[in-house]
């Protein structure tokens, strides 16, 4: 039996990494006031139909889609911001004016080709800051993101920036790309062809050499912007500029959802290949209206966990899982197997250290080749003689000094 195409066992080996990310997503996190929100893994298909837009990949053709036994059409989540904003309606979280902070991480699931960086299993981490519409807020999204990246190591990134105005202007654009793209329709691409009408935005990103052409003459979003649009992206610009976030502006950044409006902005590493955002966001202005709920404005980013650790790995940034630190050895006899289990627990419990011992009765031998197989600094040793007296010896792998302690010694050493 193996396990699915597309999702992976995260292997002991493997988890050091993952610990390390996971503790930089609560530090952050807690720098910023960001307080964690579990979803469900499933819900209703309809949040990520009407949130995410019935004409992008991940509704039309990515999503993990059921009957369940009620007959209700159930979804496994393909990402977290149309489920947060359902929870954040039900649970009343941006009520009188409020603004709520939030983050997650955890598995999400998408029916795509598996590659380097892509998988059907996939985990994320995203904040979201729900009921602020300023430049501000935009900015603490867009600090919080550079933070983790810079406390993880990431260095070989961009930050691609772009605005996708209001609604209406959106509207007026998809018309201009529609002629424009139509006028050149033999040279689109058949995907694109086929979304020229449903969805011309994601011409724009599309990777094929005939659609790239043309989308570098394409006309663009910037010559058509609103005065409060233009405002509100100058700002946000503004501020990167004064925090000395690198940035580019890339008018060809799209998104591959539909609630975006305002900012919208991608972290990419040259590091990752062919899949190379490591993560990405936007402003979401009109989402809660869109499931019922009143205006609230709102931004936040979402990384793929695999690729933080991909890029990570990528320039060695990921330091060494801890080593044990003691093992504790003991002979065949019944009275040195009983010292070592108490001796054992009494270290553990007194110093908090790693502390390692032999549960298959091998030699002497034996559990001294793997104490040093494990990288352990010290072992405590106890044979019947020492069991007898209540002492030990305790020897230094490192220097090869020993010395024999009484126990209370011993404990007093590493309490
Ligand atoms: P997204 O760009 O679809 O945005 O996904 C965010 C990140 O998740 C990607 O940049 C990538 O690192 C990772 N990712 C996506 N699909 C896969 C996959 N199949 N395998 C591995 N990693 C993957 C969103 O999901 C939005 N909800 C982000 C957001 C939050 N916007 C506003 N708030």
């Amino acid at each position: 039996m193996q396990s699915i195409r597309g999702t992976k066992d995260i292997l002991p080996q493997e988890i050091h990494g993952w610990h390390i990310v996971e503790d930089r997503i609560r530090y952050i996190t807690s720098l910023y006031g960001y307080r964690e929100l579990r979803n469900p893994i499933m819900e209703y298909t309809e949040v990520f139909k009407r949130a995410v837009g019935e004409d992008t990949d991940i509704v039309g053709k990515e999503m993990y889609t059921f009957p369940d036994r009620g007959g209700d059409s159930i979804t496994l989540r393909p990402e977290a911001t149309a489920a947060v904003v359902r929870s954040a309606i039900q649970h009343n979280l941006t009520a009188q004016q409020q603004i709520a902070r939030v983050y997650y991480s955890g598995p999400f699931f998408r029916y795509e080709r598996p590659q380097k960086g892509r998988q059907r299993q996939f985990h994320q981490f995203g904040c979201e800051l729900l009921g602020a519409s300023s430049p501000e807020a935009d900015i603490e999204i867009l600090t919080l993101a550079h933070d983790f990246l810079e406390s993880l190591g990431i260095k070989s990134r961009e930050l691609h920036i772009n605005t996708l105005a209001t609604p209406e202007i959106r509207q007026l654009f998809k018309q201009e790309l529609i002629s424009y793209f139509t006028a050149h329709l033999s040279d689109l691409s058949e995907e694109s062809q086929s979304r020229l009408q449903s969805n011309p935005l994601r011409i724009l990103d599309s990777k094929h050499p005939g659609d790239k052409a043309l989308s570098a003459n394409a006309p663009r979003m910037q010559d058509m912007l609103d005065t409060e649009s233009k405002d509100h992206f100058s700002k946000v610009l503004s501020h990167l500029n004064s925090l000395s976030i690198p940035y580019t502006v890339n008018p060809l950044l799209v998104r591959g959802l539909d609630y975006y409006s305002h900012t919208v902005f991608e972290f990419t590493s040259t590091a990752l290949g062919a899949q190379d955002a490591l993560g990405g966001g936007g402003r979401y202005d009109h989402l809660f209206e869109h499931f019922g709920g009143k205006h609230t404005p709102s931004i936040g980013f979402a990384f793929g966990i695999e690729r933080l650790l991909l890029a990570m790995s990528a320039q060695e940034s990921i330091s060494e899982a801890p080593k044990p630190e003691i093992y504790v050895i003991g002979f065949e006899s019944e009275e040195s197997r009983r010292a070592v289990i108490s001796c054992a627990h009494a270290l553990r419990t007194l110093s908090g250290k790693q502390v390692i011992v032999d549960v298959q009765n091998r030699s002497l031998k034996a559990q001294m080749k793997e104490a040093d197989k494990l990288g352990v600094k010290q072992v405590v040793i106890i044979g019947p003689e020492e069991a007898l007296h209540d002492t030990c010896i305790v020897k230094d792998l490192s220097t090869g000094m020993q010395h024999t302690k009484s126990m209370t010694e011993l404990h007093n050493m590493f309490s």
